[in-house]
């Protein structure tokens, strides 16, 4: 068996102020180039879940671990790995940013201090904003797009950074069924060329055409976690979900 790419060991994560903690005693191990679906009903702690990966949220318990190495420890050097859609975001109508540029900070993060973004940088912008197929809005404001081409845009940016891990929350909610086809046919894609991906979603028409990982929650806890083949993930969420 390799060596887990995401590993949480008994771990417990709560909200600053929270009365109690929201996720409990979780356990999670997934390999590198694994597909994830986390499915589960609302408040079940699936945004949660993915803050948790990503070292947003206090650890009150537990570890933690990408690649072997602790996410609080190592904030820094691990969120380089890490590209995360979050949930519902959207920018202000008067953000000054380009698509282009939103698309760049993405780089700014694997770069140096004071190093201006490269060849390869510019690359990495234009193979996102191809593969999400908006490249026409390079030079648009980000704030005055729909909520389904921000959504794009956000997708891009975290494709832009080449990440090992991918974490996406909801990613489908503005997208129209087109759109939404595509978007799961490139995952699909970016899972075949190994990167790991953990997608916390209700929409399962395109999945990769291999086994995929099915971790359900409810009530902050793990209640399932099953490789199963894609055709069953539908089945399987909502009989768990339901149960
Ligand atoms: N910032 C916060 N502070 C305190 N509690 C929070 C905060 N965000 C979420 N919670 C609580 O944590 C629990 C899990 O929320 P979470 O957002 O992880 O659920 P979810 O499974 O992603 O739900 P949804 O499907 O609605 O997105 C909920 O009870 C929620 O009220
Ligand atoms: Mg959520």
């Amino acid at each position: 068996m390799s060596e887990a790419i995401v590993r949480l060991t008994n771990v417990t994560t709560t909200y600053e102020g929270a009365a109690h903690p929201v996720i409990h005693d979780i356990n999670l191990a997934v390999n590198p180039g694994e597909f994830v679906i986390v499915g589960g009903p609302n408040g079940a702690g699936k945004t949660t879940l993915l803050e948790t990966i990503a070292g947003l949220l206090p650890v009150v318990n537990g570890s933690v671990e990408i690649c072997g190495e602790d996410i609080l420890k190592k904030k820094n050097k691990l969120r380089k790995k890490l590209g995360y859609v979050i949930q519902n975001f959207d920018f202000d109508a008067y953000t000054p940013f380009t698509v282009e540029e939103v698309l760049i900070m993405a780089r700014f993060g694997l770069l140096g201090l004071f190093k201006r973004p490269g060849e390869e940088d510019h690359a990495a912008v234009d193979t996102a904003l191809s593969t999400l197929g908006i490249a026409d809005l390079r030079k648009s404001h980000i704030g005055k797009l729909s909520g389904g081409q921000q959504q794009k845009v956000l997708i891009a940016h975290n494709l832009a950074k080449k990440p090992e891990i991918l974490l996406l929350d909801e990613p489908f909610s503005n997208l129209d069924l087109a759109t939404r086809e595509h978007v799961c046919d490139v995952l699909c894609r970016i899972a075949d060329l190994g990167v790991t991906i953990i997608i916390v979603s209700h929409a399962f028409d395109a999945l990769p055409k291999r086994d995929v990982r099915v971790v359900v929650m409810k009530s902050g806890e793990i209640v399932l976690n099953k490789i199963t083949p894609p055709e069953c993930v539908q089945q399987i969420v909502r009989l768990t979900s339901e149960s």
